[in-house]
């Protein structure tokens, strides 16, 4: 491939981003045309180096990605989110290819600066070398846990985090400018958007919230991993957000045994499941999940009413209960269609009755206006910080206190 058709590819690729409404500033949109992210990707086709996908490059031994170049339409999200401007300095935390620093430095120009920072040595060492090449050379890469920060370039004014945390690093409060803008794929409940904290007082406030979907950030912010391998295949996974330790063989085995499927008559798309009704599901019941087949397990139909299927992924919400399960499935017939009937499968002895709670969730959500993900306040407080504040749901997490309301 030239030069120019790569060139040519980029325009496509930005001309979709800013058609879907996705890139909305010049800024965002030149950096998009000029930085070429096939240089970072040199395993991959150039030609699918500009398909609006995440591409995995590193897996775990049992087949989960550690780390992606991730789709751009969320890169595009979150540029835009974080409100770049010339001059600035920002700290990036997940380094990967090295891509979306480059578009950072893009952005902020020669003026200001790029600090980017990944726990993977040897991705680390590959997204420098990459990046030199490609002409970014004062972009510092650094190896290291970014929960942590990296002080030697504090203060910044923006900070963004390319990996999913539950919680927020108070190094990164404390890295951050006055009117800094902090950025991360905060993790609700297993929920996952990109807030843009801002300070407002002794506490952070959302000025943005999007949903999204990202890899978590390991390290000292992991906290305990709520994905389980399930069932004897490589590539399917549990995750459930409640405290209680779920008896995994139990609920396999439950899946053989599908009881009545329930129609709740609420249309969906397969969007709100990953934000609006999936976050009111997790914040309104700890026992809310998600079953899903990822890489070589996606495809084979190893989620049974499997609500989502995206390349390299099968999945659906599920309700948990003590040896029984319910899951969100597509009404029969509506398998390709983007809006469907939303109806709920039981699973287990209990099914029925788990299936019915799950239906009655759906419903609420729905009676309550489905309220989106973008319309959620979020207050993020030191923890110790929070007397008197009354919100109405509040995560409490080791360093900080969330405080929601729709
Ligand atoms: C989705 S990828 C980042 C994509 C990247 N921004 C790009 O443009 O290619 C997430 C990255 O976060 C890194 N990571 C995970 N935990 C981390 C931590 N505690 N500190 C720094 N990086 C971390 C992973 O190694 C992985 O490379």
């Amino acid at each position: 491939m030239t030069e120019a058709d790569v060139a040519a590819l980029r325009t496509a690729l930005t001309g979709q981003l800013l058609r879907g409404g996705l890139i909305r500033s010049g800024e965002v949109a030149e950096a998009f045309r000029t930085v070429p992210r096939h240089l970072f990707l040199p395993e991959v086709d150039p030609a699918k180096a500009y398909v609006d996908e995440a591409i995995p490059v590193k897996w775990s031994a049992d087949g989960r990605p550690l780390s992606s170049s991730s789709q751009p339409a969320i890169m595009a999200i979150m540029l835009e989110q974080l409100r770049l401007e010339p001059g600035q300095r920002v700290l990036e935390i997940g380094t990967g290819t090295g891509y979306n620093a480059a578009l950072l430095a893009h952005i902020v120009g020669e003026t200001g600066s790029v600090t980017t920072v990944d726990i993977d040595d040897e991705l680390a060492l590959a997204a420098r070398q990459r990046l030199h090449d490609a002409g970014y050379r004062s972009i510092v890469v650094a190896t290291g846990d970014g929960a942590a920060g990296w002080p030697d370039g504090a203060p910044y004014d923006r900070i963004v985090a390319t990996a999913s945390v539950r919680d927020l690093a108070p190094a990164w409060t404390g890295q951050l400018s006055a009117g800094g803008r902090l950025l991360v794929p905060l993790s609700l409940r297993g929920v996952q958007q990109a807030v843009a904290f801002e300070r407002a007082g002794d506490h952070l406030a959302s000025a943005s919230v999007v949903a999204c979907g990202f890899m978590p950030l390991a390290g000292e912010l992991a906290g305990q991993d709520p994905v389980r391998p399930f069932g004897e295949i490589p590539g399917v996974f549990l995750r459930v957000e409640d405290d209680r330790e779920p008896d995994l063989a139990a609920l396999h085995a439950a899946l053989g045994q599908p009881g009545q499927a329930l129609p709740t008559g609420i249309a969906i798309t397969r969007s709100y499941l990953f934000s609006g009704l999936g976050l009111w599901l997790a914040l309104h019941e700890p026992g809310i999940g998600e079953l899903a087949a990822v890489g070589a397990a996606a495809g084979r139909n190893l989620i049974p009413a499997a609500s989502t299927h995206i390349p390299g992924m099968e999945s659906t919400t599920v309700l948990v209960g003590e040896v029984s399960m319910a899951a969100v499935a597509r009404a029969p017939g509506t398998e390709q269609e983007t809006t469907f009937e939303a109806w709920v499968r039981g699973y287990g002895p209990d099914g029925d009755r788990v299936a019915e709670r799950l239906a009655a969730l759906i419903r609420d959500w729905d009676f309550a206006g489905r309220p989106a993900s973008s319309a959620l306040r979020i207050k993020a407080y030191p923890v110790g910080a929070t007397d008197g504040e009354h919100a109405a749901f509040t995560i409490a997490m080791p360093h900080t206190r969330f405080l929601l309301d729709w």
